[in-house]
C-alpha cells in the first residue's frame, strides 16, 4: 500500500523544467553544446551561448533563442570579463574544446601544439569553472564534457587520454571544493557533430555505418541525447560528483575510429 509520506515524496520528485533559470553553455553555438543550449531553452531556460565569436542572426538564424557571448576560454581575463557581463546564473555547461591541431604518436608530437591543446580545454575549462562558479545561484550546477577516450586511450590521442582525465579530476575535486553546487562530467561516445567533418564524406559515412552496426543502441548519438543527459544533471539535486556515460554503449564494443 502506498502511505503518505511516499505520496508526498512521489510528488516532489525533481522537475526537469527550468523555467526562470539561466543556463550558460561555453561552447553552445555549434555541435554537442548547441544540443545542449536547445535542450534547456525547450525546458524553459533563458540560455547563453559563449564562444569565440559571436553570430549575426542572418549568418544563424537558428541562434536567436539564445543571447551570445565572446569569450576566448584560452585567455584568462576574457573569461573573466564574459562572466562579468553575463552576471548571476544557475547552470554552467562547458562544452568547447580546442581544435586538435596536432595528434600522432608521443615521440613524434611537436610539445607546442599539446600544450595549446592541454591548456585550451583542461585550463579553459578551470578558467570557466574558476570565474563562473561564483556567480552561480543556490542550487546551481556545473558540468564538463570529455569523451570516451578519458579512460580508453587510443594510439596518437595521448593529449586527448590525459587532458580529458584531468578535467574529470577536476570535476570530482570541484564538487568536493564548490559544494553545494553540484559538479559533474558527461563522457560522452561518437556523437554525429560537424566535428567530424574533417573526414572525407565516404570515410565519415563509413564511421556513422560501424557505429550503427556495431555499437549496442544501434545507432549514432545525437546531440540531442547529450542535451537529456545536461537536463537531468542540472536537475538532479543529488548527483554530484560523478562522470556520466552518455555512448550508446561503446564502451562495450572494439573501437571503431
Ligand atoms: N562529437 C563527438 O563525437 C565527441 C565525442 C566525444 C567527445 N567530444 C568532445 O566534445 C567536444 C565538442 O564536440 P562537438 O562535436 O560539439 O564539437 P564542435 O561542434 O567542433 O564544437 C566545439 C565548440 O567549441 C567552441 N570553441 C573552440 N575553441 C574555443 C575557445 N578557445 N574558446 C571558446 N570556445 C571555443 C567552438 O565555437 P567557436 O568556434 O565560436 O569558438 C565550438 O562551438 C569535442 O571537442 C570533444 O572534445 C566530442
Amino acid at each position: 500500500m502506498f502511505q503518505a509520506s511516499e505520496q508526498q515524496a512521489a510528488t516532489k520528485a525533481p522537475s526537469l523544467s527550468m523555467t526562470g533559470r539561466k543556463v550558460v553553455v561555453v561552447g553552445g553555438k555549434t555541435g554537442i553544446g548547441l544540443g545542449v543550449a536547445r535542450a534547456a531553452h525547450a525546458a524553459g531556460a533563458t540560455v547563453v551561448v559563449a564562444s569565440r565569436r559571436a553570430a549575426s542572426i542572418e549568418e544563424r538564424p537558428d541562434l536567436q533563442d539564445f543571447l551570445q557571448v565572446e569569450l576566448d576560454m584560452r585567455d584568462e581575463s576574457a573569461v573573466e570579463t564574459a562572466f562579468q557581463t553575463i552576471g548571476s546564473l544557475d547552470h554552467l555547461i562547458i562544452t568547447a574544446a580546442p581544435d586538435l591541431g596536432t595528434w600522432g604518436a608521443f615521440m613524434d608530437a611537436d610539445m607546442r601544439g599539446v600544450r595549446s591543446y592541454v591548456e585550451g580545454k583542461f585550463l579553459g575549462t578551470w578558467a570557466c569553472a574558476r570565474h563562473g562558479a561564483p556567480r552561480i545561484n543556490t542550487g546551481g550546477t556545473l558540468t564538463f564534457l570529455t569523451g570516451g577516450m578519458a579512460v580508453r586511450p587510443k594510439l596518437g590521442f595521448a593529449a586527448v587520454t590525459s587532458t580529458f582525465a584531468a578535467v574529470e579530476a577536476l570535476s570530482g575535486s570541484l564538487a568536493l571544493e564548490l559544494a553545494p553546487i553540484r559538479v559533474n562530467t558527461i563522457r560522452p561516445g561518437f556523437i554525429d557533430t560537424d566535428m567530424w567533418s574533417f573526414l572525407p564524406l565516404e570515410h565519415r559515412d563509413a564511421l556513422r555505418k560501424k557505429v550503427e552496426e556495431t555499437f549496442p543502441s544501434r545507432r549514432a548519438g545525437k546531440t540531442e541525447d547529450i542535451g537529456h543527459a545536461a537536463l537531468f544533471l542540472m536537475t538532479n539535486p543529488y548527483v554530484t560528483g560523478t562522470v556520466i556515460e552518455v555512448s550508446g554503449g561503446e564502451n562495450l564494443v572494439p573501437s571503431v575510429s
